[in-house]
């Protein structure tokens, strides 16, 4: 996107401070605790992921640390700003991006983008400057002038996506940013973000693709009923918590064949009728399973998504 203007308050003494502080953030909903103990925080120009299952606390961290929902207890600031007490200041140099879209279906595409403009108090004439490039940010140039009701759920996405950025943000919250949107849309978004955060902003997001948030985050967590099961940096969990290779393996009577198998590995799980055998050295389990007719198997690269059904189960929990 072609915006130019100023970052405000950016100065060296605002670079120092952390752009996001998270700390001992409690929140219960009927007795529960939603968010328990959580502690993060995000350096300037940093890009954070916040992964976890559904209904982890994510969304609910979110909100506080934009005011829209209070804490129990605990520290939160934003943008350098304590949040809720100064939540509304803080949001002037934020952009945000809700998990569920909240345009007005009865404006057009470009409407929407001006009203979000005078929200912030932008003038007539800068907002002409910049819809157009908020349109291209977003690839909905064609439909500048359709209303949002007659939107594919990608193109909401995409102009929710460009609307967050109305403001010049130096910080983006987004929660779920690339749900819905087709690979093609998702990899236009992922070099946009990247752009972006070249262009020092720093951006908090949550996402349920590992390869999003592998791609994307310098460093993220993990977190599960309110509290943080690992952090760090994508590739370092990778290594800590699973090492270099896996192999998935298909055949009948997966249980027989992981028993055999178990004595060659360092760990092995079998989900379904596939086994998963974290191996440093990979070469044993070929030895073992080529030339079988009946199994078929892939050795890949451990990644992500190993890291996060490791920490968080296989199976669904409600
Ligand atoms: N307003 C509310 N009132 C009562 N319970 C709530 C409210 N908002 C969220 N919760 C509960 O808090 C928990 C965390 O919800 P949250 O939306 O933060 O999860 P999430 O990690 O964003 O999940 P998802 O990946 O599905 O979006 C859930 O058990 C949810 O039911
Ligand atoms: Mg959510």
């Amino acid at each position: 996107m072609a915006t130019q203007a100023p970052r405000a308050a950016s100065g060296h003494h605002a670079q120092a401070a952390p752009a996001i502080e998270f700390s001992e953030v409690r929140k219960q909903y009927g007795g529960k605790n939603v968010v328990d103990g959580l502690w993060f925080d995000v350096r300037p120009g940093e890009c954070f992921g916040l992964l976890g299952p559904n209904g982890a606390g994510k969304t609910t961290t979110l909100k506080m640390l934009l005011g829209i929902t209070s804490p129990d207890s605990g520290t939160i600031r934003l943008v350098g700003e304590p949040v809720p007490s100064r939540a509304r200041f803080a949001r002037q140099r934020v952009g945000v991006v809700p998990q569920f879209d909240n345009l007005d279906p009865d404006f057009t595409v470009r409407e929407n983008l001006l009203v979000f403009g005078r929200y912030f108090g932008l003038t007539g004439a800068r907002m002409t400057a910049l819809v157009p490039s908020l349109l291209e940010f977003a690839r909905l140039e064609s439909k500048a002038d359709a209303r949002v009701g007659e939107l594919s759920g990608g193109m909401k996405r995409r102009l929710t996506l460009a609307r967050a950025l109305v403001n010049d943000p130096d910080v983006l919250v987004m929660d779920e940013p690339t749900t819905g949107l087709d690979p093609q849309a998702r990899h236009l978004i992922w070099e946009r973000l990247r752009s972006l955060l070249t262009r020092g902003k720093t951006i908090l997001l949550t996402t349920h693709f590992m390869e999003e948030a592998e791609r994307l985050c310098d460093r993220l967590c993990v977190i599960e009923e309110g509290r943080k099961l690992v952090e760090g940096r994508p590739h370092d969990l990778i290594a800590s918590v699973i090492g270099s290779d896996v192999i998935e393996i298909y055949g009948p009577d997966p249980h027989a064949l992981a028993a055999e198998l178990e004595p060659l590995v360092e760990r092995i799980e079998v989900s379904g009728e596939t086994i998963f055998c974290y191996a440093d050295d990979p070469q044993p389990v070929h030895a073992r399973v080529k030339g079988r007719a009946d199994v078929r198997y892939l050795h890949r690269p451990a990644n992500l998504e190993d890291v996060f059904l490791r920490l968080t189960g296989r199976e669904m929990v409600d």
